[in-house]
């Protein structure tokens, strides 16, 4: 497969790990590089850099991932079994929507939006309904479109995201959604919470854990993907998690923030990761509140081999 042909996430993501593979491969298993491994699960997906790389770089047998925001596997779910009718979908909106000068096209994120949010509280994101394909065009759409280009619900489980300018956002990179399904043929997708998983898990099995991530300071955002927190009790249950798992022999890498980068006495990491290796790669992320400060920072990876 040459690059063009490569799956790449089909959202943008908070915490999105894409430009960070080659360090993250760095650290990957030995026993999956060398095709000892059958089992990848991935539970906290979000926009699933790693999986899409690992599925097209280290096959394995089998795929489970899963995430607990449902309009997200919803969106998974259709690529994987609707992709052609999802073209054909963005293209209309896509079609519509690039001819607009700003103003019209405002107008149409904002209607579109307020679609997306009423329909969403009509429907059943369970089964497969074909209102799937036309929500999931719309949150495509969205994230295209949106002011920093993130979903993020609010409390009442709303799309929130005011709308974004940009010259020629690409809606329907047709290509990559038809790679993208081919991927996700015979890929377990599940929408749950990450403990569900453990009956999947044998001692040939890797988990990848990118949950989201331990907050830097009280102003930092990078806990915005979906209503629900995940605060410091949520880390150590996690952690916990983790540990029940190394005792059935699986390999397990999980990804956080280093609290170090602001605070070099705190050791809530290597509390809860005790005995474990941690190491640290580093990552341009937003880092306060202020939505276009980025800077380099590390982050953890957290690995029992
Ligand atoms: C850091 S993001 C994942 C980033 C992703 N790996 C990527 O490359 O874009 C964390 C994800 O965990 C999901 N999540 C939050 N709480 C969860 C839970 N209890 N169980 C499963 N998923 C959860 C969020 O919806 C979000 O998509």
């Amino acid at each position: 497969m040459d690059n063009l042909q490569k799956a790449h996430p089909f959202l943008k993501w908070a915490g999105g790990k894409r430009k960070l593979m080659p360090q993250i491969d760095a650290y990957l298993p030995a026993a999956l590089k060398n095709g000892r491994l059958q089992r990848y699960i991935e539970p906290f997906v979000g926009s699933g850099a790693l999986f899409f790389y690992i599925a097209q770089t280290y096959p394995l047998k089998e795929y489970f991932i899963n995430d607990v925001n449902s309009e997200l596997i919803m969106a998974y779910k259709t690529i994987q079994s609707e992709v052609e009718s999802l073209i054909d979908c963005l293209t209309a909106i896509e079609s519509s929507y690039l001819p607009l000068d700003e103003t019209a096209r405002k107008a149409f994120y904002y209607k579109t939006r307020a679609q997306f949010n009423q329909l969403g509280a009509e429907l059943d994101l369970a089964s497969f309904q074909p209102q799937w394909v036309t929500r999931t065009a719309q949150l495509i759409f969205l994230n295209r479109t949106c002011y920093n280009g993130l979903f993020r619900v609010n409390s009442k489980g709303g799309f929130n995201v005011p709308f974004g300018r940009y010259k020629n956002p690409t809606i329907c990179h047709a290509d990559n959604l038809r790679v993208v399904a081919r991927v996700l043929q015979g890929v377990w997708i599940e929408n749950g919470r990450y403990e569900t998983f453990s009956q999947h898990v044998n001692d040939q099995t890797f988990v990848y854990f990118d949950p989201p991530y331990r907050p830097l300071s009280q102003t930092a955002n990078f806990t915005a993907y979906t209503n629900n927190t995940f605060g410091d009790v949520e880390q150590l249950k996690l952690a916990d998690f983790y540990h029940q798992l190394n005792s059935v022999g699986a390999k397990l890498m999980l990804s956080n923030s280093d609290p170090q980068n602001i605070d070099p006495a705190d050791t809530f990491f290597e509390g809860a990761y005790a005995n474990f290796r941690i190491e640290r790669i580093q990552a341009s992320r937003r880092i306060n509140s202020r939505a276009n400060k980025r800077g380099i920072v590390n982050e953890l990876l957290i690995m029992n081999y």
